[in-house]
């Protein structure tokens, strides 16, 4: 095998399920870590989450995701789920009771300590330590938003925490709960064969990550810093502390300064 061949350690999946079967209940997953996502789109998923180490670990039985249909909880004949929004203006909002129904459902095969969340461009910011707090819980459910959004009424009924994944807007929330989902399963215990990488990766200990460099030695006349290949551990580790340093004071001076605060114990 020649060395651009090589596989550095990433792990080869051959699932047996399809993701339909991957997802359908299983009585002795009882415990393990639940996703409710109520959306209009079940068919969006597992999507990615079906794939690599996270379609594994819900092969494995590490955790359970459960897509809730909100078109089976709509309203007469045609299911409805939204309406137009009250004082006048574009679009259509979701229904509180259509969105109550499905909430009230979901809730019943889930622990009360999981928290519900709305993904919502007007939520807390989605960040490494939330992922961690979500990874801790029993779960969680998710709604997925679609039109202009939700009926306020069910957020404020339900004590719902809203979560954006950004100062953008997505069509609908099945994105982004894709991506909070994603980077908490891979945070729950034994998802990731190598815990090491949680503990350097990027946000991991307030930094962003150092450089990443494999073979070949030398590409396009670009070298690998000779650091890397000299074997030293201990200068290898201080090499990527620096890099790591000062990739982060010059791409985000905020977390550059957070940094520094919790170093003088602020
Ligand atoms: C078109 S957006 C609605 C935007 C809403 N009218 C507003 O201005 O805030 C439809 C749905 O997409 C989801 N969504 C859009 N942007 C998002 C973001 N940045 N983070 C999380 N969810 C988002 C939400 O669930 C939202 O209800």
């Amino acid at each position: 095998m020649s060395d651009s061949n090589k596989s550095h350690g990433r792990k080869t999946i051959h699932p047996t399920l399809v993701p339909r079967e991957l997802m359908s209940d299983r009585p002795d997953l009882a415990r393990a870590w639940m996703a409710q996502v109520i959306t209009l789109f079940p068919e969006a998923f597992p999507g990615v989450l079906g794939l690599s180490l996270t379609g594994k670990a819900l092969q494995d039985g590490k955790w359970q995701l459960k897509p809730v249909p909100l078109r089976e909880f709509g309203e007469g004949k045609h299911r409805n789920v939204d309406d137009t929004p009250a004082g006048g203006g574009a679009g259509m909002v979701l229904r509180p009771d259509v969105m109550g129904r499905a909430l009230e459902a979901a809730r019943r095969h889930i622990s009360p300590a999981a928290p519900i969340i709305y993904l919502s461009p007007r939520g807390r910011r989605f960040n490494q330590k939330f992922a961690r707090h979500l990874a801790r819980t029993p779960g969680v459910t998710l709604i997925c938003g679609r039109f202009e959004g939700l009926d306020q009424r069910v957020l404020d009924h339900y004590g719902v925490t809203e979560v954006s994944m950004g100062d953008y807007v997505l069509t609908g929330g099945e994105l982004a709960a894709q991506a909070m989902l994603d980077a908490t399963v891979r945070l729950l215990p034994g998802v990731l064969g190598n815990a090491d990488s949680i503990e350097e990766e990027s946000f991991s200990n307030g930094l962003l990550e150092h450089p990443q460099y494999t073979r070949p030695a030398t590409w396009e006349g670009r070298e690998i810093p000779p650091v890397l290949m000299s074997g030293h551990h201990g200068k290898i580790e201080q090499w990527r502390r620096v890099q790591s340093e000062e990739i982060t004071r010059e791409r985000r001076p905020d977390l550059w300064d957070a940094h520094k605060a919790a170093k003088r114990g602020e």
